[in-house]
C-alpha cells in the first residue's frame, strides 16, 4: 500500500523545499497527468485541423451516430466522477446535462446569462460566498434592474444546525436565484448543502451550487443532491490540469441554458454550445481521465480520509499551540481549515500580507493569510488574522510542525517588539 506524506512529492513538480499548504487555491497537478496532457497536445499537433475540427466536438449536431466526439467522451468521464450521469443514458453517453467549462466562474456566468431576469427580481448570495461569483451576480442584477439579497450565515465555529436554520429563515419563496457555496472559500466550511438545496426546492427557489472545492475533496453525487445547476472545478482537488471545470444543468433547464461565449453551436443544445466556444486548448479536459485513474489507483477513499484527518487534527493542534480557538464541527471540515492566528500578529490587510510573505520567503511555507478587513472579513475571524490550511497527500505532520513553529516564532518576536 502506498503511504502518503512528503514522499508523495515525487509525484508532483512542487518545490520540495517548501511546505505547500495551499492546494485549495489553484490545485496542483501530478506529473503523470501533465505528461498525459503533453501527449495529447503532441497528438493534436500531428494534425491540428483533423483533431480540432473533426474529432473534438460537433457544434452543428444535437446528436451523432457512433462514437461521440472526444469532448463528449471526456464529459462522460466527468459525469461519472461527480455522480451526474443521466439515468437513461442520453445521446452523449449519459452526460447530456454536463458542460465542460474552464472553471466555476464560467459556469456561474453561464447560468446568470441564461436566466430571464426581470426588473424587480431578487437574486440571493450568502455572506460566505466567493467574491468573484458574487460580483457576477451583482453585475447581472445591475444590468437587469434586479436586486441582490445577502443571506447572513453564522461565523465559522457555529454548529451546523445554526447555518441551516439561518438559511431557512432568510430564503423565502419568490427569489429568482439562490447561489450557495458547497464548501466556502474564506471560511473553508462544508455547508449543510442537502438541507439548503431541499429548502430551495420546497420553496420553489432555483438554486445554483458553487462547488469550486468539492469534486474529490468530498464524495459528490450531483444527481442525488439535485439542485437546478451545479458547477465545480476539477483542477483544484481532482488533480486535473488547469483549467478544467464543469457545469451540470438539471433536465428542466437544459433547453434554456446558453454558453457565455456565443459561437457556431448556438441553439443546438448544451454540448454544441459549450464544447466549442471558439478555438481553445482542450487538453486539460481530455487528460481528466488520467487524474481520475491515478486517484482510483491510490484509493479515492484513502486519499480523502488522509487529507481530512490531517486537516482536522492539525486545526486543533495549531489552535492549542497558538492559544486561539477552533470550534468548527468536524462535519463542516473537508480538507481545508481556517485557523485564527495569535492577536500579536495584527489584523490589517498589510499585516496579513506581511505575514504571508514572511512565511513564504523565510519559512518556505505557502499558505494564504486573511485579514478581517479584507473581502474575507465577512466570513473569517472578526478580530484577528487567520490562515487557511489545505492538506493534500503530499503533506504530513512535519509540514504542520513547520507552520506551528514559524507562527510561534513570529508571535514571540511581535510580542517582544511591542514591549520594547
Ligand atoms: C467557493 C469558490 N467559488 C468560486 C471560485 C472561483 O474559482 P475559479 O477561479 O476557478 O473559477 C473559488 C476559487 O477559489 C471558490 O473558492
Amino acid at each position: 500500500m502506498t503511504s502518503f506524506g512528503r514522499s508523495m512529492l515525487s509525484e508532483w513538480h512542487l518545490d520540495p523545499d517548501y511546505a505547500y499548504l495551499n492546494h485549495g487555491t489553484v490545485g496542483a497537478t501530478p506529473k503523470r497527468v501533465l505528461q498525459r496532457q503533453r501527449d495529447i497536445i503532441e497528438e493534436i499537433e500531428r494534425h491540428p485541423a483533423e483533431f480540432m475540427l473533426r474529432r473534438l466536438a460537433n457544434p452543428m449536431a444535437k446528436d451523432w451516430e457512433g462514437e461521440p466526439p472526444l469532448l463528449r467522451q471526456a464529459a462522460t468521464d466527468v459525469a461519472a466522477y461527480v455522480g451526474a450521469t443521466d439515468p437513461d443514458g442520453g445521446a452523449s453517453g449519459g452526460a447530456d446535462g454536463l458542460a465542460l467549462v474552464d472553471n466555476i466562474t464560467t459556469g456561474a456566468n453561464a447560468v446568470l446569462g441564461s436566466l430571464d431576469i426581470k426588473p424587480g427580481d431578487t437574486l440571493a448570495v450568502t455572506n460566505h460566498g466567493y467574491g468573484g461569483v458574487t460580483n457576477a451576480v451583482s453585475r447581472v442584477a445591475e444590468l437587469t434592474g434586479a436586486s441582490v439579497q445577502t443571506v447572513t450565515l453564522p461565523s465559522a465555529g457555529a454548529p451546523v444546525a445554526d447555518f441551516a436554520d439561518a438559511f431557512r429563515q432568510q430564503v423565502q419563496p419568490g427569489l429568482r436565484l439562490m447561489v450557495i457555496d458547497h464548501i466556502t472559500s474564506f471560511s473553508a466550511l462544508v455547508m449543510p448543502i442537502a438541507d439548503m438545496v431541499n429548502h430551495c426546492r420546497d420553496n420553489g427557489v432555483p438554486v445554483l451550487v458553487d462547488g469550486a472545492h468539492v469534486p474529490a475533496q468530498l464524495p459528490l453525487n450531483v444527481n442525488e443532491l439535485a439542485p437546478d445547476w451545479y458547477s465545480g472545478n476539477l483542477h483544484k482537488w481532482a488533480w486535473t490540469p488547469r483549467s478544467s471545470g464543469f457545469l451540470w444543468v438539471a433536465p428542466e433547464h437544459r433547453h434554456t441554458i446558453h454558453a457565455p461565449i456565443v459561437s457556431w453551436g448556438i441553439g443546438n443544445g448544451l454540448a454544441a454550445e459549450f464544447d466549442l466556444p471558439g478555438t481553445r486548448d482542450p487538453s486539460g479536459f481530455l487528460a481528466a481521465g488520467e487524474a481520475f485513474g491515478f486517484r482510483q489507483e491510490l484509493g479515492e477513499d484513502a486519499i480523502r480520509s488522509y487529507n481530512h484527518a490531517l486537516a482536522w487534527t492539525s486545526a486543533d493542534q495549531l489552535a492549542q499551540a497558538w492559544g486561539t480557538e477552533f470550534t468548527t464541527p468536524e462535519a463542516m471540515v473537508g480538507s481545508m481549515v481556517v485557523i485564527k492566528l495569535p492577536t500579536e500578529l495584527g489584523q490589517t490587510v498589510d499585516d496579513a500580507e506581511r505575514l504571508r510573505s514572511h512565511l513564504s520567503a523565510e519559512a518556505l511555507i505557502e499558505i494564504p493569510v486573511f485579514s478581517p478587513d479584507s473581502e474575507a472579513g465577512a466570513s473569517a475571524s472578526p478580530d484577528s488574522l487567520s490562515l487557511r490550511l489545505s492538506t493534500q497527500i503530499y503533506n504530513d505532520s512535519s509540514d504542520i510542525e513547520r507552520l506551528e513553529q514559524a507562527v510561534l516564532n513570529l508571535a514571540a518576536a511581535a510580542k517582544t517588539g511591542a514591549s520594547t
